[in-house]
């Protein structure tokens, strides 16, 4: 961690939470449910998809995991309500997982039946790695059960090739996206090629057995990359689809949209917003440099 990036880690926690909103609410769409309806039909006019994720710190313990299943649940029948080109995204440990692998699965499996009987999907992210297997477990189970699920994996682990071999013979519905959270170097490539190489072999070997593909990421190289690949390969529109952060590079996410593909922004909301920032800030200082350029492009 650069000293710079320590730095405003320790200055963001003391700020007051009005001012930490400033630059979180360039990423986050707001704390009400309505609030997210209200950004997704904004995106959904320049004909941009979303995938809605409701925030929340850890789960610690059955009825939190509820709770927030019953908040998931909410955001299917509102995009249903809405007619929104929008669907879920959802974090394994906010359901329960780190408490209980079975009672996480039921209740993954209530929200995604509740999406199936819409014909709506369920993206299941990806955490940090003591969550990677029982993710991948609880995905082959729901998908097994009733399908309109998919899953994330992370060009950053030194496993993800091989996942892919073994979920390709599912039909998989993928998200691949480089890695957000800290990881051994055991466990995990480091370098910034090394990953890039990693997402596009992964990549690769996902669209060669016509999986469909979130491609999740702002990289111009990956992106210009995938853009190659897709057309050297000849895969159909209908089996990718771009993903990007919401405040993140809109210029670009703009660029993809009117080059004919589709493009979908992850949409954060919640009361829980204060919390997820700080945490996404310890977890990956880096983006502490991309917040240290909010504040003083603010109101530019
Ligand atoms: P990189 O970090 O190199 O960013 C490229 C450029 O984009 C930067 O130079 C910067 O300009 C800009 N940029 C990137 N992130 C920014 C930010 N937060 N704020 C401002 N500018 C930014 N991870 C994970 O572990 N599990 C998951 O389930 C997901 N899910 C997910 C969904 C979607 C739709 C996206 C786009 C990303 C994720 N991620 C994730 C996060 C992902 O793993 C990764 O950490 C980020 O996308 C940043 O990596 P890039 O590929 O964008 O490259």
């Amino acid at each position: 961690m650069s000293l710079l990036n320590t730095l405003i880690v320790k200055v963001t926690q003391m700020l007051p939470k009005s001012m930490v909103r400033v630059f979180a609410g360039k990423y986050i769409a707001g704390e009400e449910l309505q609030d997210a309806i209200n950004l997704v039909k904004q995106l959904n006019s320049k004909g941009i998809f979303a995938t809605l994720d409701v925030l929340g710190e850890s789960i610690q313990n059955k009825e939190e995991a509820i709770e927030a299943k019953k908040k998931c649940i909410e955001v299917i029948e509102a995009i249903e309500t809405n007619k929104l080109m929008a669907n879920l995204s959802i974090k394994p440990t906010q359901m329960g997982l780190a408490i209980d692998e079975e009672f996480a699965f039921q209740q993954i499996l209530e929200i995604v039946q509740k999406a199936k009987s819409f014909n709506n999907f369920v993206r299941i992210d990806m955490e940090d790695s003591p969550f990677t297997d029982p993710t991948i477990r609880v995905y082959k189970k729901v998908n097994e059960k009733i399908g309109h699920v998919g899953v994330v994996l992370q060009a950053y682990l030194k496993r993800t090739l091989s996942d892919i071999e073994q979920l390709n013979k599912l039909g998989t519905n993928y998200r691949i996206c480089k890695g957000i959270y800290v990881e051994p170097e055991s466990i995990a490539y480091k370098k910034r090629q090394a990953i890039r190489d990693n997402f596009l072999k992964a990549l690769r070997l996902m669209l060669e057995n016509r999986n469909y593909v979130g491609i999740a990421t702002h990289d111009d190289y990956l992106i210009g990359n995938s853009y190659k690949m897709i057309k050297e390969m000849n895969i159909p529109k209908d089996k990718f689809e771009f993903q990007m952060l919401l405040g993140v590079k809109e210029e670009l996410r703009d660029r993809i949209n009117s080059d004919g593909y589709k493009v979908r922004i992850y949409v954060p909301f919640g009361e829980d917003w204060f919390a997820y920032s700080i945490r996404r800030l310890k977890e990956n200082p880096q983006i502490a440099g991309y917040v240290f350029k909010n504040i003083f492009s603010f109101g530019k």
